[in-house]
């Protein structure tokens, strides 16, 4: 797959082209290196309004750390796509140049998000409804960043104005290099299934690359994605959040495997956020890396409650094992409840 002048190809024969959604409160640059070291071609950031940019409080400026950017460029392994999403097309353009100064190998445009009081104020999913518009802002931003700028989009507003092939068309008339596409319409936020067929006909359709997005949970749903819709990639969201090994091809992990990232995941999410909210902040990891753990057990209440890096750590080093020792499952491939309960705030 070609985007502008990147070009990717499978971490192994196993695997399509798999890369991480952009996930606001998750696409930290701890966790996109995580899974950029374990295949992850494109890593997506959080989505960044582009109003915050310029007056960007201590949260923001957490968002615009892309220190793991340099090292894609040094090895390789990876490249990041940093999302902006907004209402003023000047401001996204300025934003798009502030993410390039920061080392953004790619410059993604939000046009799926489903939250109304973002699609109220006119961002996100609201440009379905303005095509004219979106136009102007992939055209605006093409011009005011020298990285390929790429989409993320639904599929339509609801089932009666499904305008994906329009979409796309639009997008590539004003240059972006790729479209990513969740398969859903922005009424149906995160119900029903994802709408692969569409994913499909947008690839027959494009002359741009497509990445497939939406209830992917196992690496072979991924490759199903693929061989039902022949995208040029596939995106993951929710799944990866349990099982970042996903994008080496892999539903499981030894206990091991587990106990080791986590423990680095905490290490640097502690460094890089302190240690109150870098615990707090991996916790939702925690809880899915080792969900064989009864939701009873005093254990797993420690893991999901300790506030000391310390003593965490030594748990997690010294007792899990124990823990584990007559559960033989090491599969971290997302239930279709398990997703539901990951659902974005029911949207996105
Ligand atoms: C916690 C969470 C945060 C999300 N944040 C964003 C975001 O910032 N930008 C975006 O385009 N989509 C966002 N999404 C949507 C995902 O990128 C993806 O399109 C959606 O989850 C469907 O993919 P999946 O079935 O693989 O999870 C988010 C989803 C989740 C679960």
């Amino acid at each position: 797959m070609r985007i502008g002048n990147l070009t990717f190809s499978p971490f192994n024969e196993k695997t399509p082209i798999l890369t991480l959604a952009p996930m606001a409160g998750v696409g930290n640059w701890v966790f996109r290196l995580i899974c950029a070291q374990l295949g992850a071609k494109i890593v997506g950031v959080e989505f960044i309004n582009c109003r915050s940019i310029h007056t960007a409080s201590q949260r923001d400026l957490q968002m615009l750390d892309f220190s793991d950017a340099s090292i894609y460029e040094k090895t390789g392994i990876s490249a990041l796509s940093a999302q902006i999403y907004g209402n003023d097309i000047e401001l996204l353009a300025k934003g798009g140049c502030e993410f390039e100064r920061l080392g953004a190998q790619i410059v993604d445009i939000n046009f799926g998000c489903s939250v109304p009081k973002i699609v109220k104020r006119g961002s996100g999913a609201a440009y379905l409804k303005d095509l004219d518009k979106l136009y102007r802002a992939v055209s605006q931003m093409v011009s005011a960043v020298s990285v390929p700028v790429t989409v993320k989009t639904r599929i339509g507003w609801d089932n009666d104005n499904i305008n994906i092939l329009e979409v796309i068309k639009r997008c590539e008339d004003a240059g972006a290099k790729a479209v990513a596409i969740h398969a859903r319409t922005v009424v149906q936020k995160y119900k029903g299934e994802a709408q692969w067929e569409w994913i499909a006909r947008a690839k027959e359709n494009a002359e741009i690359p497509i990445i497939g997005n939406g209830d992917v949970f196992s690496i072979a749903d991924a490759i199903r994605m693929k061989t039902v819709t022949n995208c040029d990639a596939v995106m993951i969201g929710r799944a990866a959040m349990a099982n970042p090994w996903i994008f080496s091809g892999r539903d499981t992990a030894s206990l091991r495997e587990r106990i080791e990232l986590a423990c680095q995941q905490l290490e640097l999410m502690t460094k890089f956020k302190g240690e109150r909210i870098g615990i707090f902040e991996t916790r939702k990891h925690l809880g899915l890396y080792f969900k064989q753990l009864p939701r009873t057990s005093k254990f797993r209440k420690q893991l999901l409650t300790t506030e000391c890096l310390t003593s965490l750590l030594s748990l997690l080093r010294n007792s899990l094992e124990t823990e584990f020792a007559d559960k033989k499952s090491n599969n971290l491939s997302l239930t279709k409840k398990e997703a539901g309960a990951l659902a974005w705030g029911g949207t996105d």
